[in-house]
């Protein structure tokens, strides 16, 4: 059976972006698919140096994965950091990856510039990859933000995965440990990693728009709708999603922030509700206050259940600690095996 191993960063709640551009794919996958899901607590470091409690962030994602559904008696869930062959493959794979490339990636660059923000008000404005290097901006930026797809790559080839359900913002990431595996198989002339594909479980990259105009749904973007939310906080948040005062011409194109209205609506209520409302704009009859209003509902709808599950989930510690238990041991023998043969492959000793 094919293996398939997707993770998300502990760094607060769920929402409708990790949702639909990853937790819906586990979900259907876990009954075809020899799967295992993590909890990238190391991953988190690399934007939240000084946690304040990482192992209880790690278990409201853990309570979370079980709330919406993921079966650990089928799918292990573990914490990245209770699975340490992990960091060996990591040391392998920094050995082969370039730091071009790596300083290359979008993701690095956007979080550089942010980790720079404070030191660039006084340096003139250039090229961030020019600017790590700067001495006075050697602290800011740290050798595991960028080391970030070396990381990620060793998570998800340490079990050999061919398949990583994950949402459209992880292409470059995903695009980074095809490579690293590749470029492992040609460096030791061995056919052992397979490339790991990404997988949408609509066909399609999934990207969860914001309701704040433009942009995706996501926790550092502050406009993020979280499973937890109660009723009020999912009406609040809705009803405040940026409008217009509505097309004058039948069948016109949507600006981004009405597109992202209906792509949300797409995504979570019924296609007869986003074909009303569709119809609606087209013959410029639309009211978006209806339109929130009922968008609202079907967001709490959605939620209300999973929330519910959440908090009982979240109070049984004794059931938290025993899926955390048994999810490391399965990852753990799955890893080490690995990791033997990898070793052998280099050409360590292995007793
Ligand atoms: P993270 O924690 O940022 O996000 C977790 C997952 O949620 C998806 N996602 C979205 N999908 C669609 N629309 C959105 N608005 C949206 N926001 C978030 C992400 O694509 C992701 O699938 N690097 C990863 C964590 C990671 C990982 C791995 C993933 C570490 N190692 C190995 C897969 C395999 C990350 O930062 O995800």
């Amino acid at each position: 059976m094919e293996t398939v191993v997707s993770g998300i960063r502990p760094t607060g709640n769920l929402h409708l972006g990790n949702y639909f551009g990853a937790v819906k794919g586990f979900l259907q996958m876990q009954h075809e698919y020899n799967c295992l899901f993590f909890i990238a607590d190391w991953h988190s470091l690399t934007t939240h140096p000084h946690p304040a409690d990482i192992r209880k962030s790690a278990y409201t994602i853990l309570s979370e994965y079980l709330a919406c559904g993921i079966d650990p008696e089928i799918a292990p869930i573990y914490i990245q950091s209770d699975v340490p062959e992990t960091v060996e493959l990591y040391l392998y794979l920094n050995m082969i990856a370039g730091i071009g490339e790596l300083m290359r990636t979008t993701s690095f660059k956007d979080k550089a510039r942010q980790q720079l923000h404070i030191d660039r008000v006084h340096t003139t404005e250039g090229d961030v990859e020019h600017e790590i290097f700067n001495e006075s901006n050697k602290h800011s930026v740290s050798a595991g933000l960028l080391t970030y797809p070396t990381l990620m790559a060793a998570d998800i080839i340490i079990h050999k995965a061919v398949k990583v359900p994950v949402g459209k913002d992880q292409e470059q990431n995903m695009e980074m440990a095809r490579r690293f595996a590749r470029r492992f198989n040609q460096t030791y002339g061995v056919d052992f990693f397979p490339e790991p594909a990404s997988f949408y479980y609509s066909h399609k990259a999934v990207k969860v728009p914001g309701l704040d105009g433009s942009g995706k749904m996501g926790k550092s973007e502050g406009n993020a709708i979280y499973l937890i939310d109660d009723e009020k906080t999912i009406r609040k948040k809705v009803m405040k999603a940026v409008t217009d005062s509505g097309p004058t011409e039948p069948n016109s194109p949507k600006p981004e922030p009405i597109a992202n209205l209906f792509t949300m609506m797409e995504i979570v209520s019924t296609k007869d509700t986003y074909d009303y409302f569709n119809e609606k704009y087209n013959a410029c009859e639309i009211r978006y206050g209806d339109m929130k209003k009922q968008l609202a509902e079907d967001i709490n709808a959605f939620c209300a259940p999973i929330r519910e599950r959440i908090l009982a989930i979240a109070a049984d510690t004794d059931y938290l600690d025993k899926v955390a238990r048994q999810g490391a041991e399965k990852a753990r023998a799955s890893a080490a095996k690995t990791l033997n043969e990898v070793r052998r492959i280099i050409g360590f000793h292995s007793y």
